[in-house]
Parts: C-alpha cells; structure tokens; sequence
C-alpha cells in the first residue's frame, strides 16, 4: 500500500496511544518498516539510529533470529493454551519457573499479563484481595511518587502521578496518595545523596501516619522513574524505602516495567541494592517487545494468605484469556537466553559507563543542566538557565522542535514535555553506535540552538 494511502488510513481510523487525536491527524503517522540491530527504517527508507529501544523494550535490539524462530516453532506446534480450567503449556511455565531462578530469592509465583498496566492492575487486585483475606479490609491506600508513571489501566492510571493521565479520567481516586520524587537535580534538600533518601524516608513515614498506617496496603515505586523523566535517585535509596515500608507495616512494590533486564545493568535493579520486593511487576525487556507479556511476581508471604483464604476452596476471580501466552512465553524463554548466554546482559553493563561519558560531555553544551543515568537509562534535562535551572517557557514547544530535528539527523530518543530528553539504548549498542548517537545528538542540539527565536530567548 503506498505511503499516502497508509497515512490516510490511519488518521481515519488508528487511535494512538497517549496522543492529542486532532494533533496527531494533523501531523499524520510516521511509519516505520523494518529494523536491525540497533537501527530502525521507516517507509521512506531513512536509517534511524533507535536511542531509545521502540518504547525502553526492545532491549535485545531488531532482527534477532534466534526469536523468530522459536517463535515461529511455537506457533506451529500449538499458538495457544489457555491458563484456564487447569490447563498449561511448557513455554509458560518454564518462563515462570526462570524468572523465579533469576528473580530477588523472596519473589515465587509469576501471574503473567499482556505488558505492564495489566501487571500493575493485578498487583493492585491481588493486594486488594490479600488485605480482604487477612480480615483488614480497611487496608485499601496506596502510596506512589510524584512523577511516577505505573501505566494507564482504570486503577493504576491514579498511581501514575502525571497530569496528562489524569486529567478528565477521574482518577486519582481518594485512596491514592503521592510523596515528593526523590529528584536530584531539583531537590528541595540539595543533593546531598544521604539528605535526599531521610527526605524521601520522612515523607513516607509523614503520609501514612497522615493516613494511618493500619489503612495503607502498600508503596509502589520505579528503582528509576523512567516516564516522569528518568530520575536516578541515589544509591540506596530504594533499599532505605524499601526497609521503611516493611517497618510501617506495609507492602512494598517494585515496578520494574522498565529497569529490569538488564536495562540499569543487573537482570532487576533491585538486584543492585539487595532489595527484596514483596510484589513485583515487569514487562517489555521480557519479551523485549518481540510480543506482548508482562507479569506480576510475589512472595510467598502475599501467594500463601490469598491461597489460603476462604480455606482455599473458593477461585480467585482474576485472569486473562491471554495469560502465559505460549508464543510470547516461548520468546521471552528466548529473551532471557540471549541476555545471560547471548552475552547482551555483559555488553550492557560494559557499555554503560561509556554511555555515561558521552552524556556527561554534553554538559557543556549551552542547553544542556543536567545528564543522569544508571546502565543504559539515560536522560539530558535541558534549561534555559543553567544557573537558576530555569526551565524553558512551554510556548518554545523545544521537545517537539528538539524531536523533529533528532529524526532528521537520523536518530530517535524520547523528548519529553519538560524538556528532559530521555535514552535507553538497546544492550547490544557498540561502541560505534554510542558514538553516532552522541555525534547526532550533539548535531541536533546545536541545530535547535540555533534556530532563531531560541537563540534570541537564551540571549
Ligand atoms: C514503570 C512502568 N510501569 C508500567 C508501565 C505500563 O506498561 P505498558 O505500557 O506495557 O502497559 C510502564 C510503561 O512504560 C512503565 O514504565
């Protein structure tokens, strides 16, 4: 079908996601056609250098054969097998069972989903559901960051703690509370590393004595907030959050939708500060967006009160037709190969500090106040005064300019509204590839620099 056909189509009749529909008919659909390695083609034939994974998922880069074969054999032998009634495949339960093997030693029973609002869905429902069965069913607040972002179901949309999801949703609902991110950069407390954790630990502490600590059911937090910005909060911080919320009496959740495979180094971020989790939820590196899959994880401790409830005669009302889906489990088996025998996992960590220099060289550019990472996630926050991290007036609309001419100078990262320019590079990025990343990064920045109207503003 040609280009314009196709553009047509999709302004008539394909709701993207997280978009202003007027907006996006106006601009019109960009389509992209084919990937490889770390490069994307759109249907125009322009090679793009993909600085940011599809959506932080395709951890494993484009093309990988390994995938698509065992996918393919796995559709073949059997597309489908319910979850329901009692039934399984192999795939599925393999998965779970590594994921275990792999996963903080306290996670032992997966719940597999479609990707990750789903598994921040469930993990409210089976939290839910566990408070009811331990008879505290007054249990029922949830605590997440401010600038946090835990997808955009029905429930989680009011965990998320970002305007554009709330806004004209409904949501938050009254049993859904926030506390300051932990955001150096911008910390009312400096940045002393060890100020900006008691901060973040005193805040916890004040909201639920503020609710009280016998209606609060659980904290959900990112080990690094991805959608808000990329914030690194320091070391230790999610272990000191962590041990807070088991000394409050309340579940602690790790969302590591984005963080974990490998994407802030270790296969779970929670990994690098011995933290154990009582729920966690994860998705895109698993299956490294080759299909959908996410999944919730849980302990032993949360598994056991739900399973022994009502004297675990009654079914758990929770599913989806798609659960363990054994062409996604299949691939996401295949996945974790590639990262542990596949050597992905080594070359991220590797790469990792290279990836870092080249954004701490691009402090000194006039635009830019601040660069932050941990592994391959990465983010440039952009101000229109370096001294006073006076951000831009919105009117300049930077993030749209910044992301039309990165696209022209063949790359693709993520601009956000705030002009915080976020990266999350695939594990199997060369060293070449991070140096054609930071040439046409550094290329597109200065073009936005020089732009007229900017470069009067900055005067
Ligand atoms: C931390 C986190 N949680 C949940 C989600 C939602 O995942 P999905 O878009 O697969 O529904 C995302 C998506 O970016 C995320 O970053």
């Amino acid at each position: 079908m040609s280009k314009s056909a196709l553009v047509a189509l999709d302004r008539d009749h394909l709701i993207h996601p997280v978009s202003s529909f007027r907006g996006h008919e106006t601009k019109g659909v960009t389509i992209l056609e084919s990937g490889h390695g770390a490069f994307l083609r759109d249907i125009d034939g322009n090679e793009l250098l993909d600085a940011f994974s599809g959506l932080w998922c395709v951890n494993v880069g484009y093309g990988q054969e390994s995938i698509v074969r065992v996918a393919a054999e796995q559709m073949s032998r059997l597309p489908y097998a319910t979850g329901y009634f009692d039934f399984g495949a192999e795939p599925g339960i393999r998965l779970a069972a590594r994921l275990v093997e792999l996963a903080p030693a306290a996670l032992r029973h997966v719940y597999f989903t479609l990707g990750g609002s789903d598994a921040v869905d469930s993990a409210i429902r089976y939290i839910t559901y566990y408070c009811n069965a331990l008879g505290q069913p007054e249990k029922k607040h949830f605590i997440t960051l401010e600038r946090g972002y835990h997808g955009s179901s029905a429930l989680g949309s009011g965990l998320t703690a970002l305007p554009t999801f709330h806004r004209k949703f409904d949501v938050p609902k009254e049993n859904q509370h926030y506390i300051a991110s932990p955001y150096p950069y911008r910390n009312p407390v400096g940045n002393d590393p060890q100020a900006i954790i008691a901060a973040s630990v005193a805040a916890l502490r004040a909201k639920v004595a503020e609710i009280g600590a016998e209606r609060v059911a659980a904290f959900f937090c990112e080990p690094v907030q991805g959608s808000g910005g990329v914030i690194v909060p320091p070391q230790g911080w999610l272990k000191a959050i962590s041990r807070t919320c088991r000394e409050l009496g309340i579940l602690f959740v790790a969302d590591e939708v984005i963080t974990a495979f490998g994407r802030t180094g270790p296969m779970f971020a929670c990994a690098a500060e011995d933290v154990e989790p009582d729920l966690m939820t994860i998705a895109k590196g698993l299956t490294a967006g080759y299909a959908p899959m996410g999944a919730v994880m849980m302990s032993d401790a949360v598994y056991n009160v739900i399973a022994d409830s009502d004297g675990g005669k009654l079914v758990v009302g929770h599913g989806n037709t798609y659960s363990a889906h054994p062409v996604s489990a299949a691939i996401g088996l295949e996945v974790l190969r590639l990262y542990d025998e596949g050597g992905l996992l080594a070359n991220g960590i590797a790469q990792g500090p290279y990836f870092a220099q080249g954004l701490q060289r691009l402090l000194e550019h006039p635009l830019v106040g601040d660069a932050r990472q941990r592994g391959l996630l990465g983010a440039l926050e952009l101000v229109a005064d370096k001294a006073t991290k006076q951000r831009f007036d919105p009117a300049l609309k930077l993030s749209e300019r910044i992301s039309s001419a990165a696209y022209r100078n063949g790359i693709i990262f993520r601009a956000f509204d705030d002009n915080i320019l976020g990266f999350a590079p695939a594990l199997c990025y060369t060293a070449e590839n991070f140096d054609l990343l930071f040439e046409r990064l550094r290329k597109t920045l200065d073009m936005v620099l020089e732009q007229p109207d900017q470069h009067s503003r900055l005067q």
